[in-house]
């Protein structure tokens, strides 16, 4: 029988668990999480039971991954309701750090990307990604997983983390799971909370342009007009655009015809809140 799932506050008792479940012969896996879950997060957990025999899970809203004038403050909150989920997804445990058992005041080392981090959220988030490999570096060290599972929801940010693993020889597996839609098709996201109905309903576009865009490259419309099109329905309906972008999925480089897979990414405001979404096209075979 799998033992009841255990909730941990502290780096040393994750450290002992994950020790204890090594001396049995067992592999850990990681999904890290700011909370106020959803089944996007829950699809992350079931695949990361099916990579690994235990699987551990971490809520935790991490400030420096905010800038000065973003939600931290805000970020909804639900540990009960939180815990519940993991338990109902077979997690087998937990880990819910205050700030103060994460970071010290007087820290000095983190991790930081040239490259990947610079373009899209990037430009609007210049500490974000920095704040996201720092901390994912830190539940790594804790954890100490052998594979971690990451949502393509967050396209950017898992192919900075899958290049933070690359460029510093981190032991891990990393998996990226599929973005995961309600059934009105808005992407799943902690942050759909702040939406009123009628923004959600605007927010719809977002999907449905991706929708639409795809099927257009699909049909060997150049890149160009593709991305006019998408701009303009976005726009349209968005308070705010921050960026439609056709990238090569793999660099982040500008798309162009020779892109063998292209990343469509927008970033758009409705009322206060910023929501992201991506879909993958791919236009030639894979060499
Ligand atoms: P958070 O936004 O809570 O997301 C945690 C994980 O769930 C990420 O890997 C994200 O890509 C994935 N996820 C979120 N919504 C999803 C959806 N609709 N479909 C599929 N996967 C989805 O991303 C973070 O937290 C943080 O930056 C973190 C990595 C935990 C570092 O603080």
């Amino acid at each position: 029988m799998r033992a009841a799932m255990k909730s941990f506050r502290t780096k040393q008792e994750v450290r002992d668990q994950v020790r204890a479940w090594r001396r049995e012969g067992l592999t850990v896996g990681l999904v890290p999480t700011m909370g106020y879950l959803h089944e996007g997060h829950l699809s992350l957990m079931r695949i990361a039971k099916r990579e690994a025999d235990r699987v551990v899970a971490s809520v935790f809203v991490n400030p420096t991954q905010f800038g000065p004038n973003e939600d931290f403050a805000a970020y909804p909150r639900d540990e009960a309701r939180d815990l519940a989920q993991c338990e109902s997804v077979g997690i087998d445990g937990v880990f819910l750090p205050e700030v103060s058992e994460m970071y010290r005041a007087d820290a000095t080392v983190h991790i930081v990307e040239d490259r990947m981090s610079k373009v899209l959220c990037g430009i609007t988030r210049p500490i974000h990604f920095g704040g996201v490999l720092t901390v994912v570096d830190k539940l790594f060290n804790i954890v100490t997983p052998d594979v971690a599972v990451f949502g393509q929801k967050d396209a950017q940010q898992a192919l900075v983390i899958r290049r933070m693993v690359r460029d510093l020889n981190f032991p891990i597996e990393i998996v990226v799971s599929p973005l995961i839609r309600d059934t009105d098709g808005v992407a799943m996201s902690s942050r759909n909370t702040y939406l009123s109905p009628s923004e959600r309903e605007r927010a719809r576009v977002l999907n449905r342009s991706l929708a639409a865009a795809r099927e257009a490259l699909l049909a060997g419309k150049p890149l160009d007009e593709v991305r006019q099109e998408t701009l303009s329905a976005v726009t349209e309906r968005a308070d705010r655009v921050d960026y439609v972008e056709f990238l090569d999925s793999e660099t982040l480089e500008p798309a162009t015809a020779e892109t063998g897979e292209v990343l469509i990414a927008l970033a758009a405001v409705f009322g206060h809140t910023r929501l992201i979404d991506n879909t993958l096209v791919r236009l030639k075979p894979q060499a």
